[in-house]
């Protein structure tokens, strides 16, 4: 029997800001339905991977395919979305100057899918009843955590194959927080394959299959989420109390 394929392949991934080099030879593949987390200090380069792997960034060199499609060889973020790529990035990425209805819109837009948009939004407000009721209000005049389940209910409704989600719970309350991790539980439980980047470790390795650390631009470690949750060197690096806060800045 042959091995399934990978969703998602990156393989020698370099990424530059001028002479910062951000990543540094970045391999891993990611499977169908798998949810894996990439923990790695501040500034390691967990956005810079997110942003790289969706189109966003440009790639110095390496590779990233995504369902058969090569970055670089043709394959735009624009492609890679209509394949089913979705990348809720860090800091949410929902536009302001629209109403959380157009914000909907526009997601359902890049992955048509047969289903009517009045039919597909009533879906996504009957899981987000909070939402519904400012469905004409403008984004930004959204709380933190409304605008963190539009981002996710922007996913949603896009029914994306491969979710990029990077510091979902950034800014949020516990109890908020909690709802975020609910909402990403629904989409692993539903078999949509996640890459999770997220300052609440605990958090991501409860949710995923396996786990990768990132420092200062490589994987140095990876292994199943459950085995990463109880190696000491992970507990005291990122689980201990207050060990991976980020300033309030
Ligand atoms: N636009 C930019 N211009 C120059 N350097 C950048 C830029 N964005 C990020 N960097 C640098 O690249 C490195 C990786 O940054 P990145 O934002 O990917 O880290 P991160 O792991 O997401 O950190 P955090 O946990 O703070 O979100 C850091 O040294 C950062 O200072
Ligand atoms: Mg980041």
């Amino acid at each position: 029997m042959s091995a399934p394929s990978p969703i998602l392949e990156v393989s020698g991934l370099h990424v530059a800001y001028g002479a910062i080099k951000a990543l540094r030879g970045v391999s891993f593949a990611v499977q169908p339905g798998e949810t894996v987390a990439v923990v790695g200090a501040n500034g390691a380069g967990k956005t810079t991977l997110m942003k790289a792997l969706s189109g966003v960034l440009p790639i110095a060199s390496g590779r990233v395919s995504f369902a058969g499609l090569d970055l670089g060889a043709g394959g735009t973020s624009h492609g890679l979305a209509r394949a089913g790529m979705l990348h809720v990035p860090e800091g949410r990425g929902t536009l302001r100057y629209m109403t959380v209805e157009e914000n909907l819109m526009l997601a359902w837009e890049i992955r048509p899918s047969g289903i009517p948009f009045p039919e597909a939004v009533r879906t996504v407000f009957a899981r987000f009843p909070r939402l519904e009721e400012r469905r004409t209000q403008f984004a930004g005049n959204l709380s933190g955590g409304e605008q963190q389940m539009l981002a996710l209910a922007r996913a949603v409704i896009n029914r994306p194959k491969l979710l990029l989600v990077d510091e979902p719970s950034l800014g949020l309350s516990p109890i908020l927080t909690k709802e975020v991790f609910q909402v990403l539980r629904e989409f692993r439980d539903a078999g949509v394959t996640i890459l999770i980047v997220e300052q609440n470790v605990r958090s991501a390795l409860a949710l995923s299959n396996r786990a990768y650390v990132l420092s200062q631009g490589v994987f140095t470690a990876e292994g199943s989420a459950a085995e990463l949750a109880n190696d000491p060197a992970i507990v005291a690096g990122y689980l201990g109390h207050g060990t991976h806060t980020r300033s309030a800045s």
